[in-house]
């Protein structure tokens, strides 16, 4: 943990004294470790100068800042309008069957992650979800499953 933390050190030392650049300082620490444990968390304050806990408040208030480790493979599950009128409640239930987690959870051996969004801009092929990059649509719950289970 100690090597976390000068790694966090390192990436923050731009935004030293700056609260106002708290968020963009916490943006950059996820995009290298993925999500942001609580050291790094402790460590970003001080280096930005903000209390502790001013940032767990805005880790914990903005949905994009993971307080989790993610999986190797990360599903983002579309609940938008378009994508729930054509059955993406079951397409996610079939997941959350078939992975045994819920949304914002990883799996034990740390393959995936699911997360649900609220729009991936293809409505026209609801429902759909996303794995990593790439875009599945026209989902069911079998084709759901199919998919998880082909991904190496
Ligand atoms: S509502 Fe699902 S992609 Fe737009």
């Amino acid at each position: 943990m100690e090597r976390v933390k000068e790694q966090v050190k390192e990436i923050v030392r731009p935004f030293a004294g700056k609260p106002t650049e708290l968020i963009q300082a916490l943006h950059r620490v996820q995009s290298v470790l993925g999500w942001l444990p609580r050291e790094a968390q402790e460590v970003v304050a001080e280096v930005v100068g903000v209390p502790p806990a001013q940032v767990r408040g805005v880790v914990t208030f903005y949905h994009f800042f993971r307080t989790r480790p993610v999986g190797k493979h990360t599903i983002r599950v579309c609940l938008g309008t378009a994508c729930h009128v054509r059955g993406a409640e079951r397409v996610l239930n079939a997941l959350r069957e078939e992975l045994g987690i819920e949304p914002g959870q990883t799996t034990p051996d740390g393959k995936f992650s699911v997360e649900v969004v609220r729009c991936l801009g293809c409505c026209g092929l609801a429902p759909v979800m996303m794995i990593d990059e790439e875009v599945y649509g026209r989902l069911d719950p079998r084709k759901a499953r199919q998919i998880v289970r082909e991904i190496p």
